[in-house]
């Protein structure tokens, strides 16, 4: 950092920012051990406030990695552009390393730990010459809640840090808890892997070709290079929350997983909490944000998280869950005022925007967001764009996985109780995919173990299927493939387990918002008439709704299902519910493509509800 950019950082924050400030000797030697590995010019230890960030993010401006919106279009609001090499996550390149190869199982890549650490070290060494290392103390959870977890990650990109604060709590509060000795830290290293020489000058998204995102279970540590993207170099949300979490809540008797939570608040002040799971481009943070639809006259649903959830039981032994996350890291393309005016509302402000497009206004745009499309605009890649341009070329003026990060707190749904530290109790789980055929709208498995069953075979389309044409099916058990830090197998074990600890089991289903007619038409309207299911699955958590027995489970006769508002046949509920036991019975069979790579470490109950599944059939 030049002596200006210290100095002006320096009187923005009102100290001295290499100096530590937390008092705890394990992190201060930590810290002063990685600067000694990674060379960085200054250490900045941040403090969370606004008046940091601020002054960050006019850093950020004046270097040129950051471009501040029209502020009177988008207060608070800010847009960079990554480097088009940088723009998700790497799973192959993830790594979980494990001390035995067989504890991470076969969904995971696995790396002898004793090499890894020794390519971290060399990868590492030096890696942040000439930047700042920022000591970025998070707590993933309200600070202070029995169910958060707290880190520190080293960085060297101030990005992140802008980024973190949105995400997660961080900063001086977290130091105080850290200060207090009672809490592990899990240590999170991360760089951009891209040292400046002498006088070099900077480019706007530093990152490396090489890239490691790297989980080591047993000593809880994350270690993340090359990358500046999402879920690759922000380690409190899919590094921390998920896969070392995953790993931490099997050990602890809990549950780590990638999935919203949400209330449900009839017009008689009852209010209900589930959670869902969807593997990525499902819809799940429409369905987090939901709103009723006609004929649910003082229905409400509220927002608790979109993307993970902690679920612990409690002293009665009640299944609790928080959300980790403070903010959304949410995709952009196909968000609008129609499909989710809460996702709208929440990004309107203090919102920093990632791989849009870059409006004349200096507002953003993306596909989907508008039914016109800006006369023109440039592209995520600094390019002009135009609609004509966009017909010739098929370019895309927003990168499909383009992001916001928003505050969740701004969210004008979000739960009066989601920052609650002992989390809200949750009355059913939720499993959905993209189904074009067999998957009904919805239904209710029979018990616990017929539940993690269903959780352990959810799969979806891996492209959208062409009209009529069934896609192939991509297994995502529990949506955690990527993110599962252990052994598949020993996770379901794990969720099976689970029933013994819990007085009251939720209630699991399934769902299916995609299944198709002959025509390759959509069967179920979707968005806010998922309502209507989200109803009967409420009711029947409560033990108030009637369920038919089928050979899959519990399932909603037409009756069942509130239609006040929405003209919708019988005929064709019947088609979205129908169990064709031929393709059911191709369906099982086809389960066995994961099992089988699992079957070693598969708990029996897998075992003995597919048996019964198959002779119900
Ligand atoms: C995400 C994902 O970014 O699941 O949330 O990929
Ligand atoms: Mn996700």
């Amino acid at each position: 950092m030049s002596t200006h950019a210290f100095q002006s950082m320096a009187a923005a924050v009102g100290r001295d920012p290499a100096v530590p400030l937390s008092k705890n000797t394990h992190l201060l030697k930590w810290v002063e051990k990685m600067a000694r590995l990674t060379l960085p010019a200054a250490t900045h230890w941040v403090d969370g406030t606004k008046a940091e960030f601020d002054a960050l993010c006019a850093q950020m401006v004046e270097g040129g990695s950051l471009i501040k919106l029209n502020q009177e279009l988008w207060p608070g609001c800010y847009y960079a552009r990554s480097d088009p090499s940088d723009v998700a996550r790497v799973e192959d390149r993830t790594f979980i390393c494990s001390y035995s190869k067989e504890a991470a199982g076969p969904t995971n890549n696995w790396e002898d730990p004793y090499k890894m650490r020794r390519k971290l070290k060399e990868l590492f060494g030096g890696a942040m010459r000439g930047r700042t290392m920022y000591v970025l103390p998070f707590s993933m959870g309200p600070v202070g809640s029995p169910i958060a977890k707290i880190g520190v990650q080293l960085t060297d990109s101030p990005y992140v840090v802008a980024s973190m604060r949105i995400m997660a709590r961080i900063g001086l509060p977290v130091i105080a808890e850290i200060d207090k000795g009672e809490k592990r830290v899990v240590p999170c290293m991360h760089t951009v892997g891209s040292p400046l020489g002498p006088g070099q000058r900077d480019v706007p998204w530093p990152c490396n070709e090489e890239k490691y995102i790297v989980h080591f279970p047993e000593t809880r540590e994350i270690w993340s290079y090359g990358s500046g993207y999402g879920g690759n170099a922000l380690l409190g949300k899919k590094c921390f929350a998920l896969r070392i979490a995953s790993n931490i809540a099997r050990d602890e008797g809990w549950l780590a997983e990638h999935m919203l939570i949400l209330g449900v608040e009839n017009p008689q002040g009852e209010k209900t909490y589930v959670t869902a799971a969807f593997p990525s481009a499902c819809g799940k943070t429409n369905f987090a944000m939901l709103i009723p639809p006609a004929g649910f006259e003082g229905w409400k649903v509220w927002t608790v998280g979109d993307d993970i959830a902690w679920l612990k039981p409690d002293a009665e032994n009640c299944l609790r869950a928080i959300n980790p996350e403070a903010g959304f890291f949410g995709v952009a393309p196909g968000t609008s005022w129609k499909t989710n005016p809460n996702a709208m509302a929440t990004l309107s402000r203090n919102t920093i925007f990632t791989n849009v497009a870059l409006t004349p206004e200096g507002g953003v745009w993306w596909e989907g967001m508008t039914d016109e499309p800006p006369e023109e605009c440039l592209d995520w890649q600094g390019r002009r764009w135009t609609p004509r341009i966009a017909a010739e070329t098929g370019a895309k003026a927003a990168h499909p996985n383009s992001r916001f990060t928003a505050p969740a707190a701004q969210c004008p749904t979000i739960d009066p109780a989601w920052e609650d530290p002992e989390g809200v109790p949750i009355s059913a789980i939720i499993f959905g995919g993209r189904r074009a055929s067999t998957m009904p709208l919805v239904y209710q498995a029979f018990n616990w173990s017929a539940g993690v069953y269903l959780g352990a075979t959810i799969g979806s389309e891996m492209t959208a299927a062409a009209a009529g044409v069934v896609g192939k099916v991509r297994r995502d058990p529990m949506a955690m493939l990527p993110f599962c830090g252990y052994h598949m197998g020993d996770y379901f074990r794990h969720w099976i387990r689970m029933q013994r600890a819990l007085s009251e089991t939720p209630r699991i289903f399934q769902v299916n918002w995609f299944r198709k007619n002959a025509d390759g038409e959509f069967l179920w309207p979707g968005f806010r008439e998922n309502m209507r299911v989200l109803k009967w699955i409420i009711d029947r958590a409560h033990g108030r709704a009637v369920g038919k027995e089928s050979p899959i489970g519990w399932v909603p006769r037409y009756e069942d299902i509130e239609w006040r508002g929405l003209d919708f046949p019988r005929a064709q509920f019947q088609k979205l519910q129908a169990i064709d036991r031929q393709a059911w019975r191709l369906e099982v069979l086809n389960h066995e493509e994961l099992f089988i790579e699992l079957h070693d470490r598969l708990p029996p109950e897998t075992v003995y509800e597919r048996e019964l599944l198959i002779c119900r059939l």
